[in-house]
C-alpha cells in the first residue's frame, strides 16, 4: 500500500489514508469489495439492499468486520420515497450500527428518516446527489458531515440536468461550506489532484473499480468494461425522469427504442430494467442483457487486478499529475 499523499478534511473524518470513496455497488458491495477498498486505504459502502434478508445482512456484516481487521467501513442507505423501503432501510441502520459500523452513505431521497438514528449514533454521514441545487439545499437543511456530488458522466443515476463533473465539481466546492466530495467520471489518478485543485475534499470512485478481482460478477461482465471506452455507456430512462448510465447493450437498445417510440407505460419497460436482470448477468456474464451500470471512466479500466493495485496505481498517478503542476508552476521562475 502506498503511503498517504493528502490530508483532507475527509481523510481525516473518515480516519482512511487516501481521499478515495470506493461507490457503492447494487448487488456487488460486499464484503469481499468493502474490505478490499479498505485494507487499500480507502473508505468503502456495503449496500444495504443488496442483502435484502436482515439475518443475511447481519452474516455480511460480521464477515466484513473480519476481512478489515476491525478497520472502519461504510455502508451505503439507498433511500427511496416508499414508505416500506424506510422500514428495511431502519432494520438494515439498526444492523449495522450493532455490528459497529459508523460511516454511511446515504443517497436516492433525502435521508430524513434516517437522520435521528444516525447521530443519535454518532455516525459519520455523508449524502450524495447529483445536481448543484441538491447538494446546496442538502448542506443547509440537512444534519450531515459531508456532500458528494456526482456529475453526468457517472455509472449509475446521473440525476436528470446532465451537467459534468467539471463544472458541478467546481460549483459544489466553491459554494458548500461541508467537506465536499466530487465524482463521475473520475479512474484516474491525475483527475484527483485535479478534484483536489477544485477545492474538493475527496472523490467517489465506482466505474473504475468494476474491474476488481475481489468483485465476483462473471469475468466476461468485467472484461467488457476492460474493452469499454468513453463512448460504450448509454443514457436510458430519462422519459422515465430515472435516468441511468449503463453498458451499451442489447437491452439498453431495446428501451432506447421504446423511448424514442414515446412509449409510456413502464411495464414495456420492466422485462430490461428489473433488477433481478442485472444480478443473472453479473452471474451468468451476458453483458448484453439488463441495465448494468458503468460510467464513462470504464475508459481508465484496462485489466482485471486487486483492488490495492488499482488504488496504488491512482495514487501513483496523482503524485505524477502533483509532480506536472510543480513543475509548470516552478517554471516561471
Ligand atoms: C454497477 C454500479 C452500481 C451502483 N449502485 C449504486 C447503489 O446501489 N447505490 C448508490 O448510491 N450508488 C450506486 N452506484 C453509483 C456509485 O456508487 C458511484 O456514485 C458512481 O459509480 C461514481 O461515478 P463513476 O462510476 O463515474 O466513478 C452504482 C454505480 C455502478 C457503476
Amino acid at each position: 500500500m502506498r503511503p498517504q499523499k493528502f490530508k483532507t478534511r475527509i481523510t481525516e473524518l473518515f480516519g482512511i489514508r487516501h481521499p478515495i470513496l470506493c461507490g457503492g455497488f447494487m448487488w456487488l458491495s460486499d464484503a469481499n469489495y468493502v474490505a478490499a477498498g479498505v485494507n487499500a486505504g480507502c473508505m468503502s459502502f456495503m449496500t444495504a439492499k443488496t442483502f435484502a434478508d436482515v439475518g443475511r445482512w447481519r452474516e455480511e456484516l460480521a464477515k466484513c468486520g473480519e476481512l478489515t481487521g476491525g478497520k472502519p467501513y461504510g455502508v451505503n442507505l439507498y433511500a427511496s420515497l416508499r414508505s416500506e423501503d424506510s422500514e428495511m432501510l431502519k432494520g438494515h441502520l439498526e444492523a449495522a450500527l450493532e455490528a459497529g459500523v459508523r460511516h454511511f452513505e446515504t443517497a436516492g431521497a433525502p435521508p430524513t428518516v434516517l437522520l435521528p438514528r444516525l447521530r443519535e449514533a454518532s455516525a459519520v454521514v455523508v449524502h450524495k446527489v447529483a445536481a448543484v441545487r441538491h447538494a446546496i439545499s442538502a448542506a443547509a437543511k440537512l444534519d450531515i458531515d459531508a456532500i458528494t456530488i456526482v456529475g453526468m458522466e457517472c455509472g449509475g443515476h446521473p440525476g436528470l440536468h446532465m451537467v459534468g463533473t467539471m463544472v458541478q465539481g467546481l460549483v459544489a466546492a466553491e459554494r458548500i461550506h461541508l467537506p465536499v466530495v466530487i465524482g463521475g467520471g473520475i479512474g484516474h489518478g491525475r483527475q484527483i489532484v485535479a478534484a483536489l485543485g477544485f477545492g474538493a475534499e475527496g472523490v467517489i470512485i465506482g466505474t473504475r473499480f468494476l474491474v476488481a478481482e475481489e468483485i465476483w460478477s462473471h469475468d466476461a461482465v468485467k472484461q467488457r468494461v476492460v474493452e469499454a471506452g468513453e463512448t460504450d455507456s448509454a443514457l436510458v430512462l430519462a422519459s422515465q425522469r430515472n435516468t441511468y448510465r449503463v453498458i451499451d447493450n442489447e437491452s439498453t437498445r431495446a428501451v432506447a427504442a421504446l423511448e424514442a417510440a414515446g412509449e409510456t407505460d413502464f411495464e414495456k419497460y420492466r422485462p430490461y430494467v428489473q433488477g433481478n436482470q442485472q444480478k443473472m448477468a453479473y452471474e451468468t456474464g451476458d453483458w448484453n442483457s439488463g441495465m448494468l451500470a458503468m460510467g464513462q471512466a470504464a475508459v481508465f479500466a484496462d485489466k482485471i487486478e486487486p483492488m490495492e493495485s488499482i488504488v496504488d496505481g491512482l495514487v501513483d498517478q496523482a503524485s505524477a499529475g502533483l509532480e506536472r503542476l510543480n513543475a509548470v508552476a516552478s517554471a516561471v521562475g
